[in-house]
């Protein structure tokens, strides 16, 4: 069995769908601080059946305790934690809590109940400003926020292990920029507030919710002048993580650190025309002041998850677009 922490939010529920449609017995991990219960339904009406999930606290020794004593866990996926890189400047040590002392948590859980495959989100936050495009694994790691270094920490700590105790079967996955929803518009991204994110705000424009998208800064020395990055459908990271798993669970008794990209940097104005043209809506937009800590152009280098994990991005993104969108216009206040 697999346990996915984290489970219900955003990514562990496509990942979800993609392990058990694979095949795979999954249990879910989540103490609900940035996801809603009704997304488990919405997983269920998906794969056709429902899905344990547990809810508790990834910082909590005692719930994760129960967890593997509770089920016949084999591996782990570890997306518990918070994202939001803005919050995270202003609430360092909820930020370090939840992603350094629940990690530590949880590994020290997995070590007690014996084991010792783990995927890990990690994220291409951590190369910061990068001094060229496409990213390898092997560029400088030099975070700009906290979200950032929390991330850092965790990969630092898990090398640690790895050096330490060789038995384990680690895999870093440095995840770009996921967007889109499963095709079948069930399940999608669902941000509390205002979004921070291009993609679920360009979407809530898209079904009136907001009435311009703001787009931060017109002149980077990019071709159009506006921020690049390399946008991934959240599906194909879905099944970057069931070939990742496959991988762990060869027990490799190593540890991999594997972008997840496409290796394509497109910018605002490319994704909100390709939405545009997806959707047949207008997005209002308009250029103003760059985002502080924003850089220019951010692409993966992806051939390494080729090469160690047989695994590629295959969706476009007009797929993105598209897959967002139906996801928004069928649910235009998310799970609510
Ligand atoms: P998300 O917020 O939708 O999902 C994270 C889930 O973890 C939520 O359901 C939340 O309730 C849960 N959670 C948070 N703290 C917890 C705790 N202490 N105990 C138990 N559950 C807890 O985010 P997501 O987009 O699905 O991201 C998943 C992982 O991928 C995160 O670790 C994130 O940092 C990482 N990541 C995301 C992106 C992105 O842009 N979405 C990019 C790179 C990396
Ligand atoms: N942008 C706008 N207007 C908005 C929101 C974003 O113009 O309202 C621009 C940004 O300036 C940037 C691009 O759209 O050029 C993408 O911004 P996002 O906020 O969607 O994504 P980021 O690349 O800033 O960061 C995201 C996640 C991080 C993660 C990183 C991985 O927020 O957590 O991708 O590459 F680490």
């Amino acid at each position: 069995m697999i346990l996915l922490t984290g489970g219900a939010g955003y990514i562990g529920l496509h990942t979800a769908a993609v392990l058990v449609e694979a095949g795979h017995e999954v249990v879910l991990f989540d103490n609900f601080s940035n996801s809603k219960p009704a997304g488990l339904k919405r997983l269920e009406a998906i794969i056709g059946r429902a899905v344990p999930c547990v809810e508790g606290d990834v910082r909590s020794r005692q719930d994760l305790d129960g967890l593997f004593d509770q089920y016949p866990i084999g591996a782990v996926v570890h997306f518990a934690g918070l994202k939001a890189v803005g919050e995270s400047q202003a609430q360092p040590l909820r930020y370090y809590d939840n992603n350094v002392s629940g990690s530590l948590a949880l590994l020290g859980a997995m070590q007690r109940a014996e084991v010792r495959r783990i995927v890990f989100s990690s994220s291409a936050t951590i190369y910061g400003n990068a001094d060229s495009n496409p990213i390898p694994e092997t560029a400088a790691l030099r975070p700009a926020n906290v979200y950032g270094r929390s991330k850092l920490m965790v990969e630092d700590i898990l090398r640690d292990l790895h050096a330490a105790a060789p038995g384990w079967s680690i895999a870093l996955l440095r995840y770009f920029n996921p967007v889109g929803a499963h095709p079948g518009g069930l399940i999608g991204e669902d941000p509390n507030d205002i979004p921070n994110n291009l993609m679920p705000f360009v979407t809530q424009v898209a079904v009136g919710r907001r009435p311009e998208l703001q787009v931060f800064g017109g002149d980077y020395p990019t071709p159009d002048g506006t921020g690049v990055r390399d946008y991934i459908h959240v599906m194909d990271l879905a099944e970057g993580h069931r070939a990742a798993l496959d991988w762990a669970l060869r027990d490799p008794r190593e540890l991999l650190t594997a972008n997840l990209g496409t290796g394509r940097g497109s910018s605002v104005l490319e994704l909100v025309g390709a939405f545009e043209q997806a959707s047949g809506k207008a997005i209002p937009h308009r250029i103003v002041a760059r985002r502080a800590g924003d850089v220019a152009a951010c692409w993966s280098d992806p051939s390494l998850a080729r090469e160690r994990l047989g695994w590629t991005a295959t969706r476009s993104l007009d797929d993105m677009c598209r897959d967002a969108w139906n996801w928004q216009r069928n649910n235009p206040q998310g799970f609510a």
